[in-house]
């Protein structure tokens, strides 16, 4: 199976890339910017025509709140206008396409978790373009996928994970929101799930909406960086635990220029029940990351 991934050299992008390659029988296709621009449609489509794939994994995106706010064009043409293109590629070379969205095209207000049958409601410029990004590659084919997920960490590239750490070896305090909530998640561990819906014995072949998330409890920013402390402090990667933190809300934050949902821990009603597939709790993806990471300084200083 030759598989395209757009974004490779993206955070989900670089895992999907390292894993999924892990598998017998499996091709994997890395296009960065090196490759195509995917400002310019027509090299994407001169591109895209010319490529020989079987499935093609959309993991690009202008994913910045505040960039997509600030260049909504920008926003919609890489979220939305290339994904479609490329859809309507793979339609006539017979491929699957998957897009991967996210948590940000629910509001925030609802009472309980969203789940893949909740109505979208995107609240910024980012949380529409996905959506309308979502929408036409359902509508080009009800065999496409859209992977939804949240708050993402790996390997890819500093994350939420790594500026939390920074603070903590600076020895600097920081305050994190607490009024915020998601779950968050290890690229790798959103990889081995992808691989496992994709590459199947049954011939089954997972469509529409998705929800590619653990049945984790919700955190905070700030419940999330204590987390991400303690089992930094645990690992031994720090040689002392003298950092305090503390809780802000999300109002208070008044660097953000762009609205942001408030409890977008989304859970998944399809991705066991229909395809048996599970993503392992993040607090298990968190210790082995910030193993590498102690690894990482072991060898390195
Ligand atoms: N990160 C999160 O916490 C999070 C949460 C929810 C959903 N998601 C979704 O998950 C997916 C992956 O996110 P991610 O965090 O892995 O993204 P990322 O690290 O920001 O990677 C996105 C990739 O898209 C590429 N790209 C953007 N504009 C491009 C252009 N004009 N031409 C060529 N390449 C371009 C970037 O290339 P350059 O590096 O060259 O700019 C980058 O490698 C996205 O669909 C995102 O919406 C992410």
């Amino acid at each position: 199976m030759k598989i395209a991934i757009i974004g490779a050299k993206g955070l989900l992008g670089e895992a999907c890339m390292r894993i999924l390659a892990l598998r017998e029988s499996v091709e994997t296709m890395g296009i960065s910017r090196e490759q195509v621009d995917l400002m310019v449609l027509t090299d994407v489509k001169e591109y895209m025509q010319a490529l020989d794939y079987d499935v093609c994994i959309y993991a690009a995106a202008i994913s910045g709140l505040e960039d997509c706010l600030a260049n909504p064009i920008d926003a919609v043409r890489v979220n939305a206008v290339v994904p479609d293109i490329i859809a309507q590629i793979s339609v006539q070379k017979g491929a699957k396409m998957v897009y991967i969205s996210t948590d940000y095209v629910f509001d925030g207000e609802h009472e309980s978790r969203p789940d893949e049958f909740t109505s979208p409601n995107p609240v910024n410029v980012y949380g529409n373009s996905k959506l309308e990004g979502e929408r036409s590659i359902i509508a080009r084919s009800p065999d496409f996928l859209v992977c939804r997920v949240s708050w993402l960490f790996g390997r890819g590239r500093s994350t939420f994970v790594d500026q939390v750490i920074n603070t903590l070896l600076e020895d600097k305090e920081e305050s994190y929101i607490g009024d915020k909530f998601s779950v968050p998640n290890f690229c790798d561990d959103l990889a081995q799930a992808m691989a496992d819906l994709l590459i199947r014995e049954d011939g089954v072949s997972p469509s529409g909406v998705l929800h590619l998330v653990s049945d984790s409890e919700p955190e905070s920013w700030y419940s999330y960086a204590k987390e991400i402390l303690s089992s930094a402090n645990h690992l031994g990667l720090t040689k002392s635990y003298s950092q305090s933190i503390s809780n802000t809300d999300l109002a208070d934050a008044h660097f953000f220029n762009e609205a942001r949902p408030k409890h977008t821990a989304m859970i998944s009603k399809r991705l066991k029940a229909e395809y048996g597939v599970e993503v392992r709790n993040w607090k298990g993806g968190l210790e082995e990351y910030l193993q590498l990471k102690l690894e990482h300084y072991l060898t390195n200083g």
